[in-house]
């Protein structure tokens, strides 16, 4: 029993918090580029504050990222060391089409990738691509309004089209949108959607959200035809919601928090829009303009697997003001007095991961891969830039017999694990390089001042016996 043999271990990245060379390769300028550093950042990524281009005040951590872009033959062997069958990173749509809706891609950058997937094939590395992690290239966020605008659509098509293509036989399991139900809660950061004063956020969001689900079913049937090896998975923000207690008001506030984020994956797996978020709508004034074709295209195209990132459980009440609030992924819940938190409050709950994967599997009945868990924490290197980062691997432990526990005990299908941030980057949340998650320590700070060299933590050797036992020595 325990996983299966051909279990997918290895660790997650995506290319804005990573690669940094921003504008290097004939890259074009990305949403993602410009949430800066520090305070300002919540706002910005909430599409509240308009930031379309640099400026002098502010700290731009995803120009540099750890320098990715230069040193990714490093860092791929640093992950071989470990042992790792696959490796997920995201492809910056601004590097292969600058301003997003060219005729023709870039040839740079579609070689960068070309070699980055050669570095995994030459160490019998899978490689597990996000096709946007997050990024969507500026010009078509100032000349298109971004995914409000259905024209992306066809923007969209077009770089699958070309990537499918190019990199037919090295890479064959995609992920369409990474965190598709972000785009509710950071929706410049997750699609580039900017509100100008008055606007009805709500509808913009669900309309963007349909041009992204439409898009991901256009994605699936193109990967399917140009070759059928391919496999393409959907990718929640997930975390079951518990009810605070059991009063039956309660229990409603937490599945009707699930229901929010299942939408998306309701629609990429089974093909069509639920029918309580149709009522939902329908009560909020929400219209979603759909064209003749769009619910064939979604039925016909669904995901082949399902991929989510997994940090914490919620906890939903019918009055949530009156509880004590705790950070999370993005989006706060109300503090579970059960669990113990990070150093940035979020919640540690391993079991609740069993609890989101037997949800996810009875929900949709299809394999499922855990694409991002991790711990986020301040690690202090000694003179050699080792790390004793114990409190990680009792952490990576405590998940990993968890989702061993629902494959062994409750016969879940799963694929693959990637831990987050296997290497050290820079937090999508924060802009913090004080938030690491890494296996391998980057010298950087969160004002930018290090020498970016890498060094192994404890966790590195931790997690390559994890892999050679294929998750029996925990
Ligand atoms: C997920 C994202 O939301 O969580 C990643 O897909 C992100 O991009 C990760 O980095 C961890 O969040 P944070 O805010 O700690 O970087």
């Amino acid at each position: 029993m325990g996983f299966r043999k051909d279990f997918l271990w290895g660790g997650a990245t995506a290319a804005n918090q990573c690669e940094g060379g921003y504008d290097q390769g004939g890259r074009g300028l990305a949403n993602v580029d410009l949430a800066p550093a520090g305070k300002d950042r919540f706002p910005v990524i909430l599409g509240e504050m308009k930031m379309f281009d640099f400026d002098e005040d502010h700290y731009y951590p995803a120009k540099e990222g750890i320098d990715m872009y230069h040193r990714f033959k490093e860092d791929i062997a640093l992950f071989a060391e470990m042992g790792f069958k696959t490796y997920r990173l995201s492809i910056a749509w601004s590097r292969i089409f600058p301003k997003g809706d060219e005729k023709e891609p870039n040839e740079q950058g579609l070689t960068f990738y070309e070699d980055l997937f050669l570095e995994c094939q030459k160490y019998g590395i899978e490689p597990l691509v996000t096709i946007t992690h997050f990024d969507c290239p500026m010009h078509l966020v100032e000349e298109y309004g971004a995914w409000r605008n259905r024209k992306l659509v066809g923007f969209y098509e077009n770089l699958c089209r070309v990537i499918f293509n190019r990199y037919k036989g090295l890479v064959k399991y995609w992920l369409t949108f990474n965190e598709i139900n972000m785009i509710l809660h950071a929706p410049f950061m997750g699609a580039g959607l900017y509100f100008e004063e008055g606007e009805n956020k709500e509808q913009i969001k669900y309309q963007a959200a349909h041009h992204e689900l439409l898009a991901s079913a256009i994605a699936t049937k193109i990967a399917h035809e140009v070759d059928p090896e391919n496999k393409v998975g959907c990718m929640l923000a997930a975390g079951t919601n518990y009810a605070y207690s059991c009063k039956p008001e309660d229990v409603w506030a937490a599945k009707k928090a699930d229901r929010e984020n299942y939408f998306f994956i309701d629609v990429q797996s089974r093909g069509e829009y639920p029918a309580y978020a149709l009522k939902e709508m329908a009560r909020n004034g929400i219209e979603i303009e759909m064209e003749t074709g769009d619910a064939e295209l979604l039925k016909a195209h669904t995901v082949d697997f399902i991929s989510f990132s997994y940090y914490s459980s919620r906890v939903q009440t019918t009055d949530p003001k009156l509880l004590e609030q705790t950070a999370g992924n993005i989006f706060a819940s109300v503090k579970n007095p059960y669990l113990e938190a990070s150093e940035w409050g979020w919640q540690i709950d391993p079991l609740g991961l069993r609890v989101t994967m037997n949800d996810l599997y009875d929900r949709y009945q299809k394999p499922l891969f855990i694409v991002e868990n991790g711990l986020g924490a301040v690690d202090v290197p000694d003179e050699n830039g080792y790390v004793e980062d114990d409190y990680r691997i009792a952490y990576l432990k405590a998940h990993i017999q968890a989702m061993k526990d629902a494959v062994e005990l409750d016969g879940v299908d799963l694929l693959g694990y990637t831990t987050w941030g296997c290497i050290d980057l820079v937090s999508a949340g924060t802009g913090e390089m004080s938030k690491r998650y890494g296996f391998i320590y980057v010298d950087r700070d969160n004002e930018g001042n290090g020498t970016l060299n890498r060094t192994k933590k404890k966790s590195f050797d931790w997690y390559k016996q994890v892999i050679a036992s294929n998750g029996e020595n925990l």
